[in-house]
Formats: structure tokens, sequence, C-alpha cells
């Protein structure tokens, strides 16, 4: 250590060294294509800091940024974060008032971030029915963003599992109509064609901050057989190392699919 290193530069230095070695343990294995996140906890995390919910909020959003050079390191193709559920409506009038605008801010400002990263964002969920100024900043998100290609992160915005099943039926419904023999012939296949976003494949994780282990209606068709890791950590305190170390936890995982195991 030279003389001008302080304690906090040492501290910082083992953190980057542990954060590289998690990293390259990582890449040494299987990387999930599709990784969905609920980033939950942000209220704890502020009330137990005597701080506003919302102030989890604006925490929250900041290791969504975070995350996003880890994923590209990781070259994680697909990544979906849960940002606000339909569920999520129920909660006070001003948290919901707060999200909207927070979600609205990050879209428009972070939007130049994105590009230079060759990040392509798509909004999936009922997004469409937000607040008019939330709809065209997302859009225009999507648009701007469109030819990115280093990785594609889905915005689930006023998203529902359950829900996005209905729409794919509705959909399916209508796009067959006449079509009664060609319906009974449909499967999985041409059922999947009719979800948000068909291009986002099967989700192989689901991360899961603050402890809850539940999947609060988040992608349940496409997780049918996701890994599940729950991790104790609050959103706010989530950063690269929890991400590299739950890849490395999903990677300890035997996929079976149904299947009988290895010998
Ligand atoms: C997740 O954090 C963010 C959203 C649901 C929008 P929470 O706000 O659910 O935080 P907790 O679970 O109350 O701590
Ligand atoms: C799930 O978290 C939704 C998001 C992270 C956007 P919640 O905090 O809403 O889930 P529950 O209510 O604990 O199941
Ligand atoms: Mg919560």
């Amino acid at each position: 250590m030279s003389i001008s290193e302080s304690p906090h530069d040492m501290r910082s230095k083992a953190g980057d060294d542990l954060e590289e070695s998690l990293l390259k343990r990582a890449l040494s294995g299987n990387i999930p294509v599709h990784v969905g996140i609920v980033m939950d906890g942000n209220g704890r995390w502020a009330v137990s800091r005597g701080m506003k919910r919302s102030e989890g909020h604006r925490a929250g959003v900041e290791s969504l940024k975070r995350c996003l050079p880890a994923l590209l390191r990781l070259g994680i193709r697909f990544c979906t974060f849960y940002v606000f559920s339909t569920e999520n409506w129920k909660r006070p009038r001003e948290e919901v008032q707060f999200l909207m605008d927070l979600i609205l801010e990050y879209a428009k400002e972070d939007r130049s971030d994105f590009i230079r990263q060759g990040i392509r964002v798509i909004p999936i969920g009922r997004w469409r029915e937000m607040p008019r100024q939330v709809v065209q900043a997302l859009s225009r998100l999507a648009m701007d963003t469109a030819s990115g290609d280093k990785l594609t992160v889905l915005l689930a915005v006023n998203y529902g599992g359950r829900q996005e099943i209905v729409d794919a039926a509705k959909e399916l419904a209508i796009s067959y109509v006449g079509r009664e023999k060609e319906l009974q012939a449909a499967g999985e296949e041409e059922f999947r064609q009719f979800l948000y976003e068909p291009s986002a494949p099967d989700v192989d994780l689901v991360i899961r901050t603050s402890g809850e282990m539940r999947l609060s209606n988040f992608l349940l068709w496409r997780a049918a057989y996701a890994e599940l890791v729950f991790l104790d950590v609050l959103w706010p305190d989530f950063g690269p190392v929890d991400l590299y170390k739950s890849i490395i936890e999903y990677q300890g995982r035997e996929r079976r699919f149904g299947d009988v195991g290895r010998e």
C-alpha cells in the first residue's frame, strides 16, 4: 500500500478484487440467456434509515443503473426488471404518483446512457394505460434504443403475469377467428407468439431481493422452468457482486425440465 492510500481506498480495492474474481468465476460457467429481477425492498431500506419510502425508490433506480454494466460484462442477452406491478396501484396515491414521476424521469434522462451502452429497452405490460407522459417517454425510449444489440432490457411497467396470459389469450382468439380447425391444432408455440414481446425467450433465472420468497405475479408463463434465487439484500443495496453471486448459484443448479437427473 502506498502512503497516499487511505483505509477507504483499501476497502474499495478489496471490493473491486472480489467483484472481479466473482465475475471471472461466473464467466467460466453457463450464462443464462434471460434473467428476471424482482427489485424488492426499497421501502424497507428507506424506513430502516429513517427516510421516506420514496427515497428508497430513488436509491433503487441507482441500483438498476449499477446493474446494467454488470449484465453487459456477463453477456446476458435479456433482462426483465419488475418496475411496477398491476397490483402496485393499491399503494397510497402519493407513492404511486412518485413512482410515475420517477419512471418518467428515468426514461427521459437515461436515454443517452442506454444508447451509449448498446442497450435496447422495451416496455412490457399494460404500460400504455399509464399517464400519457409516461407512455410517451417509454415509447420514445424504445424507439431511440431500438438498434441496441448488446442487451435487451425489458421494463415491466403496469405488468402482471396473469394479465399477460389473459391479453395473449384474447389476441390469439381474435387472430384465429374463422379458423377454428387451426385453433384446435394450436399449442404452446402458437400461444407464445401473443405474449408481450414474443422475441424474449423463456426466463432462465429469477432473482428476487428483500428476502420475500414469492413471484408476485411476475413472468408467470416464461418463468415456468426458471431457477429462483432469493436474496436477503434489499434492492437499493444490490450491486454487481450480488448479481455475480446469483449467477454462480444458478450455475450450481441442475435443470432437469422434468427429465431424470444426471447420474
Ligand atoms: C419495490 O420495493 C419497488 C416497487 C414495488 C415499486 P417496495 O416498495 O415493494 O419495498 P418494500 O417491499 O415495501 O420494502
Ligand atoms: C413486486 O413487489 C413488484 C415490484 C417489484 C415492482 P411487491 O413489493 O409489490 O410485492 P408483494 O406485495 O410484496 O408481493
Ligand atoms: Mg415490496
